[in-house]
């Protein structure tokens, strides 16, 4: 595992948007896992720099998102596919039918899930996964559990995430308290993984994901058996 240490956010955001643009222009036609949250905002506005500065083409990639809230369609503000489309696909010249994100409101979440592997499959594989750390250790919505679950599936949203996510939202209760997930299988295939995290609070639970024991507990433990990790940490 490969850690760097940035010391600023927008280093971070600036060496993580780097590596994402490598990956696009050594491989035009690749298939780029994505996530939401904060951490990778930096990142997208990177991305998007470049696509306008002309150092970038998309029009090849394709992506797939880690996760979706249940019961939130793509034009609510507050879903993964409505954030995707506001901070990344709307500013860079990606197929926008090139672009997969978990539908949450699917009537049988499991049947999506399975579906959602079925898709990643037949796509070849991610070639580079972006992923973000939970303060419970969570990647994806791959809550603390007593088993790392290999599908895509849905999850119930750890009370820690809830009150974490709850700042997107006009107030806690309106927090989905389900959500659907890549399952390990699908991030431990990918080719290579990218994690950003930032802020002391990440600080913790970073070092026993890296360092610590690999436990379901510590669902962000399982990247130690992956041979290509890159983890960008700052503390502010
Ligand atoms: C989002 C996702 C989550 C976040 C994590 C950290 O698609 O998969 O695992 O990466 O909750 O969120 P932030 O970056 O907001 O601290």
């Amino acid at each position: 595992m490969k850690f760097i240490k940035a010391d600023t956010y927008e280093e971070l955001s600036k060496i993580a948007a780097n590596i994402i643009a490598s990956q696009v222009i050594m491989k035009p036609d690749c298939v780029l896992g994505l996530a939401t949250g904060s951490s990778p905002l930096g990142t997208y506005a990177n991305l998007a720099k470049m696509y306008e500065a002309g150092d970038l083409d998309f029009s090849n990639v394709t992506t797939v998102n880690l996760d979706e809230y249940a019961g939130l369609d793509g034009t609510h503000e507050q879903s993964y596919r409505y954030f995707m489309n506001r901070n990344l696909f709307s500013k860079i010249n990606v197929d926008i039918e090139k672009t997969y994100v978990p539908n949450g409101i699917a009537s049988d979440l499991v049947k999506e899930g399975l579906n959602y592997d079925e898709l990643i499959q037949s796509l070849g594989g991610i070639d580079l996964q972006l992923l973000g750390i939970g303060v419970d250790g969570h990647i994806g919505f791959n809550e603390p559990d007593s088993v790392f679950v290999a599908e895509t599936h849905p999850v119930k949203l750890d009370e820690s995430t809830i009150e974490a996510n709850a700042r997107f939202f006009a107030t806690k209760e309106d927090v989905p308290s389900q959500a659907i997930t890549m399952g390990m299988r699908s991030i431990m295939q990918a080719r290579k993984i990218l994690l950003v995290a930032n802020g002391k609070n990440k600080k913790a639970i970073l070092e026993r994901a890296i360092n610590g024991p690999i436990d379901p507990m510590v669902p962000a433990s399982i990247l130690q058996l992956h041979s290509d990790v890159t983890v960008i940490f700052s503390e502010i």
